[in-house]
């Protein structure tokens, strides 16, 4: 595989013959990430070829885009072994590297693993791969393999309907991952969430059958006491909307209501994976929300585990409810840093349409914090307020707070619910991936369906700790 810059000539280790096709080609006007021939000479190795742009716009996300789109066009392909050749202009060996592997990840994973038919769902099987580089460069590629299985993970759980990913089965799963990469792992029942003061969470657990799962996943990377980061991501496996139910049209996409649960249960596997020097524990409070006879009516008052009570106004407002004992939890067991992960609010999408997660938090510092780690790997957070006002407009007409004010601002009064959780001396930041979790188009890390959003902030926030102690 090799990406072919303006004005660059080709690698002159590739066969003549294909040196001689790329000087023809490149004649020609180039389109980045497109794909130009995946040629077999004769006796030879076939050269995939990808537009890679000018030398001087290369950055991680193009050459993540190049490596996933050239592997891409091997879906058809029966080829086992590939080699990537790693651009080095403008980003370093290493960064070049570390995008080389996770593309070629990224592009390991395809939404269609129901099709009954084998060619539909297929993906080559392939054996090995090969960074063509000057160096070694072996902590990039663990880092790059981490990343893209982790965020393919995060993909896979979002994508499996509610009948395959119920609460018990995100555990189940969550409990597989944690055996692999060294975690320890916890689901905590609704008796245990029970006795533990969840009343927000369990209230929206209470109009389904399907039993909730509360689950706890830790890396002691350091030992010690204590959490340097808590990860808590929205595990709703169905949401309907409860009594104040949804209309039908794409409430089937709400099967993805826990792509947040599924980002923190993955970010922590790569974590665990990657053996980071620091403690990290992560939270997903999963459950359905169905409106079935025992469900919470609106105008229900509950008692959350932070002991605020709280007014149920809107039963389609249930993640915050859900998270605010996720929050309060990972606090109780030692977390400093909290990171919350949900898609939270459609209001989000109004704002900033698909392209970028709405980022919430306090203090600011913190706040930038995430926003540059996240950009660095490879995610867009755009930063957005929270202030008194909004604060106020969620106090509650008989409770403390209440889940629904109005559609106004509707992401920014979200945090705020959020941030009734979030105590003196806790530093947080609230990801609202509601408009990012999903794409409707093929992309070039992703074909239409889940993304697996924010798994690389993630990660990328841990190593960041982890090098600050
Ligand atoms: N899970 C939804 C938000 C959502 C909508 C995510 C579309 C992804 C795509 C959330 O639980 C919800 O229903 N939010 C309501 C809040 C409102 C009732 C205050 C919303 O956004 O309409
Ligand atoms: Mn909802
Ligand atoms: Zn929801």
């Amino acid at each position: 595989m090799v990406p072919l810059f303006a004005d660059t000539p080709a690698p002159a280790w590739l066969p003549p013959a294909a040196r001689a096709a790329i000087e023809q080609l490149q004649k020609s006007e180039l389109g980045t990430t497109r794909i130009y021939a995946v040629n077999t000479l004769h006796g030879e190795p076939r050269v995939v070829v990808v537009g890679a742009g000018k030398p001087a716009e290369l950055d991680a996300e193009r050459a993540r885009n190049i490596a996933s789109a050239g592997m891409r066009a091997l879906w058809r392909a029966n080829v086992a072994r590939v080699a990537i050749a790693v651009p080095e202009p403008t980003i370093g060996e290493l960064r070049g590297a570390q995008a080389a592997v996770e593309g070629a990840i990224y592009a390991m994973w395809r939404p269609e693993v129901h099709r009954t038919r084998a060619e539909e769902r297929r993906l080559p099987e392939i054996e090995s791969v090969l960074l063509v580089t000057d160096k070694p460069v072996p902590d990039a590629i663990e880092r790059g393999t981490a990343i893209g299985e982790a965020t393919n993970a995060a993909r896979r759980l979002a994508n499996e309907p509610a009948n395959r990913m119920t609460p018990t089965l995100v555990a189940a799963a969550a409990e597989d991952l944690a055996k692999d990469a060294g975690l320890r792992f916890e689901a905590l029942d609704a008796d245990r969430c029970r006795a533990l003061g969840m009343g927000s969470y369990l209230s929206v657990a209470q109009g389904s059958h399907e039993p909730p799962r509360f689950i706890v996943l830790r890396h002691q990377g350091r030992g010690g006491q204590g959490y340097e980061l808590g990860l808590v991501g929205k595990g709703i496996t169905f949401d309907s909307g409860g009594i104040s139910i949804k209309p039908a049209d794409n409430m089937h996409h709400m099967k993805a209501d826990m792509t947040g649960a599924a980002s923190v249960i993955a970010a922590l596997g790569a974590i665990g994976k990657l053996r980071l020097p620091v403690n990290v524990i992560g939270v997903a409070p999963c459950t359905e929300n169905l409106p079935g006879g025992g469900a919470t009516k609106p105008g229900d008052v509950f008692t959350a585990m932070s002991g605020k009570t709280v007014e149920v106004i809107n039963t389609d407002a249930e993640g915050r409810l859900v998270l605010v004992d996720g929050i309060t939890y990972a606090q109780r067991e030692g977390a400093k840093r909290v990171v919350d992960v949900a898609t939270l609010t459609g209001a989000i999408a109004v704002a900033l349409g698909h392209h970028f997660t709405g980022l919430f938090g306090r203090p600011a510092s913190f706040v930038e914090l995430v926003r540059a780690t996240g950009a660095a790997a490879g995610d867009r957070l755009w930063a957005m307020p929270l202030s008194d006002e909004y604060r106020d407009e969620i106090k509650g007409e008989v409770a403390d707070i209440r889940n629904s004010a109005g559609r106004e601002g509707g992401a920014i009064k979200a945090a705020a619910f959020l941030e009734s959780a979030v105590e003196d001396g806790t530093e947080w930041a609230h990801l609202d991936i509601a408009g990012t979790f999903w794409f409707e188009r093929d992309r070039a890390q992703a074909p239409k369906g889940p993304q697996g959003p924010v798994v690389r902030t993630l990660v990328a926030l841990a190593e960041h700790l982890a090098q600050q102690r």
